[in-house]
Parts: C-alpha cells; structure tokens; sequence
C-alpha cells in the first residue's frame, strides 16, 4: 500500500500532469481557431449578419454549429445545400416556397438585411468544423 506522503506524491503529480495536458491542448486549439474558421475572410457584411440572426432569435427555431433549438433545420451548411437565391427567398417569403404547411417566420427584412445574413451563412459555412455536420448515411431505396 502508498504511504500517506507517497500517496501525496502521487496525487499532485498527477494533478500537475493533467492540468499541463489540458492547458497545452486549450492553447492548441486557440492556435488553430483562426486558422479553421477563415478569420480573414470576417467582414462588416458577416458581423451584420450575426447581429441579426442574434436580434431576431433564429436560434428559437435553428441551430448553427449544432447550437440553438431543433425545431427547424441545421443552417451551419445552409448555403452550401440551397444557394444563395433560396435562402434570399426564404428569407422574404417563406410561404410562398412551402404554402400553407409550413413554420418558418416571415421577416420585414430589407435587402440589405437579407445579403448580410446570406454572407453570414456562407462564412460560417465555409469553416473546417473537422467534417460537421456529418453527411446523414441514407438507405438508398431498392
Ligand atoms: C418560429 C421558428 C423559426 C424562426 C424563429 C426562424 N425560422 Fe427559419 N425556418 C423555420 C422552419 C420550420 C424552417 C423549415 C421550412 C419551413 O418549414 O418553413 C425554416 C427554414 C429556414 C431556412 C431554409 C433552410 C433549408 O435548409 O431549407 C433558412 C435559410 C432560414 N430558415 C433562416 C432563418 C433565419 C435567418 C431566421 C432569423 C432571422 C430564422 N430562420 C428564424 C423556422 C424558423
């Protein structure tokens, strides 16, 4: 059995050990932040774009970066998915996409607003998210 003093030992050195791997790793990956999420590329038309999608609360209804409420679609690879002309019609009518059967909010958004948030997507959707959101595995029907 330890001794109390090498069990002591023991203790703090692997607390030591633990923390250090853990603060090597935190560092690693605020190195590698810009890096992944194309920081150069940020410009004023994203940012309004994110202040936007805060003010309205299209995270009530969406996730980005599987972070938000599940009740509608993931729009981290929105842009990617739809393009550019749907998501700028969804964002002005979304009735008119899907007629009375869906739950999407019709915002009084300007022009302006609509390209910003579309920038916004397409910056986010540009980062290397190390390959999220996953590409769903579908059954091909025989
Ligand atoms: C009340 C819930 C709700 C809120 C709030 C909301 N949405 Fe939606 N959104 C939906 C639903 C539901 C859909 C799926 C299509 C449908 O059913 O209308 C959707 C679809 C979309 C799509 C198309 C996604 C795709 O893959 O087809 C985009 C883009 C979008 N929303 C952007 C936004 C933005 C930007 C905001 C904030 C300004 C927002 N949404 C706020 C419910 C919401």
């Amino acid at each position: 059995m330890l001794s109390k003093s090498s069990a002591k030992a023991f203790f703090l050195t692997g607390t030591a050990v633990c923390v250090g791997a853990f603060l090597l790793l935190t560092l690693d990956t605020l190195k590698q932040i810009p890096k992944q999420t194309n920081e150069q590329t940020m410009n004023e038309s994203v940012i309004r774009g994110k202040n936007l999608w805060d003010k309205n609360n299209c995270m009530g209804c969406h996730t980005l970066l599987g972070e938000g409420a599940y009740y509608a679609p993931e729009l981290t690879k929105v842009f990617e998915r739809r393009g550019e002309g749907f998501i700028y019609a969804m964002l002005t009518d979304p009735q008119g996409i899907y007629p009375g059967q869906r739950k999407m909010v019709k915002y009084d958004l300007s022009d302006g607003e609509k390209k910003d948030l579309i920038a916004f997507f397409k910056w986010i959707g540009e980062m290397d998210l190390n390959g999220f959101p996953p590409k769903p595995d579908l059954v091909k029907p025989n």
